[in-house]
């Protein structure tokens, strides 16, 4: 089948998130399952900057112009690094001629001409897909993500003959809203600003465009396709995601193995695997002196690394870790970015006890490799968390997860007393007491090593590759053809 994957962001081209690694390794494995695949991406500015700096980076070409009624876009092609999979760049000016994040200022607000920049990313995205691009490549299926690729199935829904759309929530929470003026300034049909298409409470909602208009919809995980649908967790589009429920499905994400597996991961002091795990204390002692912790291989570690924002339940952290700090209990390694109030409370946290809780501010791909390797207990007591990413990447580097029941972190991290299937810590519900327990917990098997490692072995056995993920949503993409087809 020929598959479009458009999406904002693809590791290692661009990362602010998740999305990014699964956009950078879904893609793989379905070219790997014989598929013809083109990831479409905007060509942000420093990915054009490090493909032609870079003399390692994949070679990049001119594919001509798309013509977006009038008005030419420059496309270019290139290959994901590390892999074949063919990218085409989309030269928006609004991308390419801007420096800093895709989404946001730098101050961390949201770029004021968003709508257009993803609106027009999403119609050079249709051209390609309906082969109108001057290229022999026509679609089969386009695959979207997120609200910024929403739009690509609102335009294919008004074309004869168009691809089968399947659209990726990766999170509910970011919707793409913008004000009513934003109807006249992309030039979109009156009839769409109603509440049964993108209006949403007064707003345009580009989510809305993927969650009306697609064939079909997924999630990134079983639990969270269920939470969605209800109005804790739905975000106001519930009720739609409930009249949709026959086509919704949620498809656990799969990791990249290459890039996160513990015995060829070149940023480690020791690489080990399940039968040499006692090399990961060569990891944590490493990492102890690169951030200036105290050196007590038999203090408990405890790892976070991630987006610094409400999502990711750090009222919890901030209200249980002094009293675990004051009492000598465990050490921290926090690596993350985002809302200052949280940097800064952390920040100050960390001056308090500057041997035992280390707080990196920024994005380091480096260090997040070291902390998942070096750090006991890794800690996501997240208040929602649609897949979750790093849960699974400590869990394959025998790191055990600490987390809050739900999303994916439910249907990835087990906990229990069965010795044989448990991985890691759960708590529920999202509350300072429970996750209090559930440390207590996790420092009571700490004393027992021999569980302790069997909890590790268990961990590290698990299967999070991406190929069971890929052949599910082909599943998706067939009966998105046939239900195209049926309507048609
Ligand atoms: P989300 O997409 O909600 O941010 P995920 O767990 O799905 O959460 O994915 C986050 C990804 O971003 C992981 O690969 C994680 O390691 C990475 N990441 C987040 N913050 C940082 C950071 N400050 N430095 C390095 N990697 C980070
Ligand atoms: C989102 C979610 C995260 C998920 C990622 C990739 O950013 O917050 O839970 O793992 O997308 O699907």
């Amino acid at each position: 089948m020929n598959i479009l994957f458009l999406a904002s962001e693809a590791f290692p081209l661009i990362k602010t998130g998740g999305l990014a690694d699964v956009a950078g390794a879904l893609p793989r494995a379905l070219i790997k399952r014989g598929h013809s695949l083109r990831l479409v991406l905007p060509a942000y500015q420093s990915v054009l900057a490090r493909l032609r700096s870079d003399d390692k980076a994949p070679p990049l070409s001119s594919r001509g112009q798309i013509d977006l009624d009038g008005t030419p876009v420059k496309l270019w092609q290139t290959r994901l690094p590390g892999t074949r999979v063919t990218v085409w760049l989309v030269d928006i000016p609004a991308f390419s001629e801007r420096e800093g994040n895709p989404y946001v200022t730098p101050e961390g607000v949201d770029w004021p001409d968003n709508d257009q920049r993803f609106y027009t990313l999403c119609r050079a995205a249709t051209e390609l897909a309906m082969g109108r691009a001057g290229i022999k490549w026509k679609a089969d299926l386009v695959h979207a993500n997120d609200w910024q690729g929403g739009m690509v199935c609102q335009l294919l829904a008004r074309e004869a003959s168009a691809p089968a759309t399947v659209f990726t929530i990766h999170n509910l929470a970011y919707h793409g809203l913008f004000d009513y003026q934003t109807m006249h300034r992309l030039g979109l049909e009156p009839w769409l600003w109603q509440p049964d298409f993108l209006e949403f409470y007064g707003q345009l909602s580009f989510i809305k465009a993927g969650l009306v208009f697609a064939q079909r919809l997924t999630t990134v995980s079983p639990s969270y396709a269920q939470e969605i649908q209800t109005p804790e967790l739905g975000c106001g589009l519930d009720g739609l995601l409930r009249a949709r429920q026959e086509v919704l499905s949620g498809i656990i994400n799969g990791i990249d193995t290459r890039e996160w597996n513990p015995n060829r991961d070149a940023c480690l002091a020791a690489s080990y695997d399940r039968r040499r795990l006692a090399r990961k204390a060569d990891n944590k002692k490493a990492l102890c002196a690169e951030l200036g912790l105290a050196d007590k291989p038999d203090t408990l570690l405890l790892g976070f690394i991630g987006r610094l924002v409400e999502q990711k339940g750090l009222d919890l952290l901030l209200a249980t870790l002094p009293e675990l700090l004051a009492r000598g209990d465990v050490q921290i390694a926090l690596l993350g970015s985002g809302v200052k109030a949280y940097e800064q409370a952390f920040a100050a946290l960390a001056t308090d006890y500057p041997e035992q809780l280390s707080v990196t501010l920024g994005y380091n791909e480096t260090l997040a490799h070291r902390i998942e390797a070096g750090v006991d207990v890794f800690l996501m007591p997240s208040l929602f968390e649609p897949c979750g990413l790093n849960q699974m990447y400590s869990l394959r580097y025998g790191t055990l997860p600490l987390v809050h029941a739900v999303g994916g972190l439910k249907d990835t991290v087990i906990d229990g007393d069965d010795p044989l299937t448990a991985n890691g810590f759960c708590f529920e519900p999202a509350t300072v007491d429970a996750l209090r327990v559930a440390l207590k917990r996790a420092l009571a098997l700490y004393q027992d090593p021999e569980a302790w490692q069997q909890r590790q072995r268990n961990a590290m056995s698990g299967d999070y590759s991406w190929d069971r993920s890929a052949a599910e949503y082909e599943r998706i993409y067939e009966l998105a053809l046939e239900d195209k087809k049926q309507n048609a």
